[in-house]
């Protein structure tokens, strides 16, 4: 696991990086954190030093009681210039949130405080995460300079567009959720740092196509966006990725090994070849259910007369579930409607022997097959989870998260 700086300055969103310093510590992270006397004015150094089990810094005059380590890590025979120490150690750097004026100081090089002068010392893969009114975001100092910022090879965490503090305003400038600023940052980290490093993920993606004649099909309406996003979120966390794509027409996310499919059968076949050798199996592809008993040499003419009969094809599920071991971590997907749908997907839980299975209302039209969002409910043996309304992305590392707390309750590598 990483050893993380986490820089704080003052913003009201100033409160989620507890959340995020907590998610951190949970995931096995050595955190420390600086904050800017004005985020002292937001929340308390006592919370941050309660969660991370580390002393808070503020001014770059204070000695650091652990002498620059991190938590759990070796200190030092003697006391070092904090902040120097501070930024060698550490995997990663990430000032969350990043307020206009801390931006500002950062863009400018200005070291005025244990949080600005650590930054202009470290080497190591830096991130912000601006946080502030939607006026204050666009103006054109602050966008200078975080334009400034990514030059120097700066990762900018863009703010979330929706409600902002100030009453009834709306706007860009929302500071995202920790889990997100967690996968961002964690995605920053050196190989070697992320935690699913050394872990094998299979996923499908996409919808079969079972042929009628040279040019038609039985199919149905899934992009493959569900199972890219999925592909994306474990290639950042360091997994190494194979994406089986069944009539993808979007490119597959950077790092990702990819496997072209077409039919139900072809999916079985090369899911099956993959799935010995894999940690995790997310199924997000969508298989045609059902196949045509003859496919016609032919294109057919309009003046035929077409009578299609439909045969059920396999269940590629519950196929690759029989040969699991306790090792893998298997991830099916339920496209449901009704009232019924919750148990249907419990009972597709049990049946195909799979520890997770990510429920889609198919009846909501504002979410699922095409779109870049969705809203899921995350079913396993002992609990169901509501993931509200949100983006591809953002449900992709919902599902890894749980996966990750799965495996970890399970005593397997990775979270
Ligand atoms: C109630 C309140 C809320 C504020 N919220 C933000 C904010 O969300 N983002 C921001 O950039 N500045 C915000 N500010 C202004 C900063 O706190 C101010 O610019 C301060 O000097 C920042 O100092 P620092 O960057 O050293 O932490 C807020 C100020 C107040 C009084």
């Amino acid at each position: 696991m990483a050893r993380i700086l986490l820089g704080v300055s003052g913003g009201i969103a100033a409160y989620k990086a507890l959340e995020l310093a907590r998610l951190a510590t949970v995931a096995g992270h050595g955190v420390r954190v600086l904050m800017t006397e004005g985020a002292t004015r937001f929340v308390g150094a006592a919370s941050f030093e309660g969660i991370v089990g580390a002393p808070v810094l503020i001014s770059e005059f204070e000695r650091d009681p652990l002498r620059g380590a991190f938590p759990d890590g070796p200190r030092p025979e003697h006391d070092p210039i904090g902040h120097l120490e501070l930024a060698a150690n550490c995997d990663a750097y990430l000032v969350a949130p990043a307020s206009a004026n801390t931006l500002a100081k950062l863009a400018a090089g200005i070291a005025d405080s244990m949080l600005t002068t650590s930054f202009l010392a470290c080497t190591a893969p830096r991130l912000v995460a601006p946080a502030m009114n939607d006026r204050m975001y666009a103006n054109a100092a602050t966008q200078a300079n975080l334009a400034t910022l990514r030059e120097r090879r700066v990762t900018v965490i863009e703010p979330d567009e929706g409600a902002l503090a100030s009453r009834g305003e709306r706007g860009r400038g929302r500071l995202p959720e920790p889990a997100r600023l967690l996968a961002r940052l964690e995605a920053a980290l050196p190989a070697g740092h992320r935690p699913w490093d050394g872990l094998r993920v299979l996923v499908t993606a996409g919808g079969t196509r079972e042929p009628i004649d040279p040019v038609r099909f039985v199919g149905n309406r899934s992009s493959g966006r569900m199972g890219l996003a999925l592909a994306a979120a474990a290639a950042r966390r360091g997994a190494d990725v194979t994406l089986i794509a069944a009539n993808v027409a979007l490119p597959e996310p950077p790092g990702v090994r990819r496997v072209d499919v077409e039919t139900t059968a072809q999916l079985a076949a090369a899911a099956g070849a993959e799935f010995s050798s894999s940690h995790v199996l997310l199924m997000a592809a969508a298989p045609a259910d059902f196949r045509t008993t003859e496919v016609a040499e032919a294109k057919l003419r309009r003046q035929d007369s077409v009578d299609l009969r439909l045969e059920p094809t396999e269940d590629i599920l519950a196929g690759l579930t029989a040969i699991r071991t306790d090792e893998q971590t298997i991830v099916g997907f339920a496209a449901e409607h009704g009232n019924e749908r919750i148990e249907r997907a419990r009972e597709k839980l049990t049946r195909k022997k799979a520890d997770l299975i990510v429920l889609n209302d198919v009846s909501d039209p504002s979410i699922g097959f095409e779109s870049d969002q969705n809203a899921v409910t995350l079913i396993d043996p002992k609990e169901e989870t509501d993931v509200p309304l949100s983006s591809k992305d953002s449900i992709a590392d919902t599902i890894l998260d749980r996966v990750g707390q799965l495996r970890a309750e399970a005593g397997l590598p990775a979270r």
